[in-house]
C-alpha cells in the first residue's frame, strides 16, 4: 500500500505541493496527470524518497522519509523522467545497474545476464546490449530505461509484499507500437502482482490502462478515483485549460478524449507580424 497523507514541498519561498493525500493500494495501476509544471514529478521524486517533504508517505507501513535508500530499493524502482549519462555506458551495463541494487537471494538464484536479456527483449532491444546508451535514440534510451527499472524489481512481490514500479513519463519518447508495448509490460506486472505508479500526459492511454487516477493541478490533488470518474470533461478542461470533450463508443470499452483543435488553436495568420 501507498499512502500519502497531507504532503507539502517547498523549494525555497515556493510551495510546490500542497497537502497531497492518497492512497494506492497493492495490485493497482495507478496513474498521475496533470498539466506542466502542476508537481507530478515532484511527488513521485518525494514518494521515491529522493526530496525531502513534510506531512507522512509510507510504502508497506514503511515511512519513506526515513527509510534507508536500500530498503526502498526493495519495494520500489524509479524511472525519472530524464536520464542523461555523462560517461559511455553500454547498454547491457545500464540495464545491470537494476539488479546491483534487487535482492541479494533473488539474485543469487538467477543469471544476472540472461535476466538483463530478458529485460532487453521485452522492451524490444534484443541484440542492443554492447551499444552505447548515448549513441541510441531517444525512444530507446528510455526503453533501456524501461528494462533498468524491470531488472530491478523483476519478481512483483517480496515476502508478499507488492513492489511498485514508479514511472515518470515511461512513454513520452515512443511510438505509437512501443508505447502501448511498455503500458502493455506495466499492466501485465501488476497482473502478477505488482504495482504501478506512472505520471501520463496521454489521457487516452490513461482511460485504457490506468485502474485509478490522480489528476493534479497547482500542486493540489484535484480529483482521485477511478478513470471515468476523473476523467470527464468538465475536470480535464478546467484543469488543462482547454476546450475537449470526453465520449465513448460503443465499439470501444474505455472513454476517450477528444481536443477542439479548432476552437484552441490559434493560427499563424492571427500572430503578429515577425
Ligand atoms: N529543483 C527545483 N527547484 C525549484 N523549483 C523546482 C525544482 N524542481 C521543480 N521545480 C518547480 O516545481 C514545479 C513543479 O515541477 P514538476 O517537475 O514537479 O512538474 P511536472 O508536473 O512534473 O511537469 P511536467 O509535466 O512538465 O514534467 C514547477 O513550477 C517547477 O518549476
Ligand atoms: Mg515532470
Amino acid at each position: 500500500m501507498l499512502v500519502a497523507q497531507q504532503l507539502c514541498v517547498h523549494f525555497g519561498a515556493r510551495s510546490i505541493l500542497k497537502d497531497i493525500s492518497f492512497t494506492t493500494p497493492p495490485g493497482k495501476f495507478c496513474a498521475i496527470i496533470g498539466p506542466n509544471g502542476c508537481g507530478k514529478t515532484t511527488l513521485m521524486r518525494a514518494l521515491s524518497g529522493d526530496i525531502p517533504f513534510s506531512g507522512e508517505a509510507k510504502l508497506h507501513g514503511l515511512g519513506i522519509s526515513h527509510a534507508k535508500s536500500w530498503e526502498l530499493a526493495l519495494l520500489r524502482a524509479v524511472l525519472p523522467q530524464a536520464s542523461n549519462l555523462s560517461f559511455p555506458f553500454t547498454v547491457r551495463e545500464i540495464v545491470k545497474l537494476g539488479l546491483t541494487t534487487g535482492v541479494a537471494e533473488e539474485r543469487d538464484k538467477s543469471d544476472p545476464s540472461e535476466l538483463c536479456e530478458l529485460a532487453l527483449g521485452q522492451v524490444d532491444l534484443e541484440g542492443f546490449g554492447n551499444r552505447f546508451y548515448q549513441e541510441l535514440s531517444g525512444g530507446e534510451q528510455q526503453r533501456v530505461q524501461m528494462a533498468r527499472v524491470l531488472c530491478q524489481v523483476w519478481q512483483p512481490l517480496l515476502d508478499g509484499k507488492s513492489r511498485y514500479l514508479f514511472l515518470d513519463e515511461p512513454i513520452s519518447s515512443l511510438d505509437i507500437k512501443h508505447q502501448i508495448q511498455i503500458m502493455g509490460i506495466a499492466r501485465d506486472y501488476v497482473a502478477r502482482g505488482g504495482s504501478v505508479l506512472a505520471i501520463l500526459h496521454d489521457l487516452n492511454l490513461t482511460a485504457m490502462f490506468a485502474d485509478t487516477v490522480v489528476l493534479l493541478n497547482h500542486g493540489r490533488v484535484f480529483a482521485h478515483g477511478s478513470p471515468s470518474d476523473v476523467l470527464t470533461t468538465e475536470n480535464l478542461s478546467q484543469v488543462y485549460q482547454y476546450p475537449l470533450a470526453v465520449n465513448t463508443t460503443p465499439k470501444a470499452p474505455n472513454i476517450f478524449v477528444l481536443p477542439h483543435a479548432a476552437s484552441g488553436h490559434r493560427s499563424t495568420a492571427e500572430l503578429p507580424p515577425g
